[in-house]
């Protein structure tokens, strides 16, 4: 029976991941302590928080990197107990093999996938294009800024197509410019493919413009402080009176700004 969620989702389809009590602990210090959170097919959620309280933490034991101390995590109803391409993570340091060119790491999985050599040559043209690189196929991870590299990590994962993309701060090294311009194109990935997207970043705005709903973490033991649903339609206006006001509200949540309404805001650590 397909479970609608809408009432607590920020997305309209059935539940995509569910996340039941999980707690993560290395050694004595608990980095997330007991998360529950429900995201629905084809929703954007974005995780904002304070550094080191447990976001990236949180993307790798989704990601079926890490297994988790205590608690569940389902995707499509299955427990998550490796890896799974249909569930790829962008780092938030790149990782691309620096053995390999632009154009063999966006190549990867699809020879991994066994694809024709014509139609790998097409995706990753198709793919270096959609994230300015197309310039550059031929240079090595090395020869490229950090801007560069993470366009390339990010096209690296488009070209498998997951149908869950986790992104670990994927526009952190990037120029306004350039930010701005893959945030859209992230959004027009988003809209056009009915992908579910986990977004973890610093940049509040950027949150706010993507994202259904916005998940706010506490400092370390990581846990949920507040959900702050966005609901204004897409493409959205990224000055906005409404975005700007939800942005007040996250920035005190977060401890940034004045304390907003009656929400008591202890200090906290957090950086951009
Ligand atoms: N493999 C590990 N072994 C030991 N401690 C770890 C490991 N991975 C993460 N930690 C610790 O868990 C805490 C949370 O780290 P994590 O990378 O999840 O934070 P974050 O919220 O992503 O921070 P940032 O915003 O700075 O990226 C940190 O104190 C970190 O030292
Ligand atoms: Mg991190």
């Amino acid at each position: 029976m397909e479970i609608r969620v809408k009432s607590q989702l920020g997305g309209d389809g059935p539940e995509k991941i569910v996340v039941e009590k999980l707690v993560q602990s290395f050694d004595a210090l608990t980095v997330i302590d007991r998360i529950s959170l429900k995201v629905a097919e084809g929703e954007f959620l974005a995780i904002v928080g304070p550094s080191g309280c447990g976001k990236s933490t949180l993307l790798r034991v989704l990601a079926g990197l890490v297994k988790p101390t205590a608690g569940r995590v389902r995707i499509d109803g299955k427990d998550v107990n490796g890896p799974n391409r249909r569930h790829s993570l962008v780092f938030q340091e790149h990782a691309l093999f620096p053995w390999r060119t632009v154009f063999q790491n966006v190549a990867l999985g699809l020879e991994i996938e066994r694809q024709s050599h014509e139609q790998i040559r097409q995706r990753v043209t198709e793919l270096l294009a959609l994230v300015g690189l197309d310039q550059f196929p031929g240079y090595y991870p090395h020869q490229l800024s950090g801007g560069m590299r993470q366009r390339a990590a990010l096209a690296r994962v488009l070209a498998v197509d997951p149908d869950v993309l986790l992104l670990d701060e994927p526009f952190g090294a990037l120029d306004a410019m350039t930010r701005l311009t893959l945030q859209d194109e992230l959004l027009r990935i988003f809209l056009n493919s009915g992908k579910t997207v986990i977004l973890v970043t610093h940049d509040v705005e950027e949150a706010l413009f993507l994202a259904d709903r916005v998940i706010i973490m506490s400092t370390v033991p990581g846990r949920i402080r507040e959900v702050i649903p966005v609901t204004e339609k897409r493409p959205r206006d990224r000055g906005s009176a409404n975005l700007a006001g939800l942005k007040r509200t996250v920035l005190g949540i977060l401890g940034l700004e004045p304390v907003i309404g009656n929400v008591r805001v202890p200090e906290t650590n957090f950086s951009i």
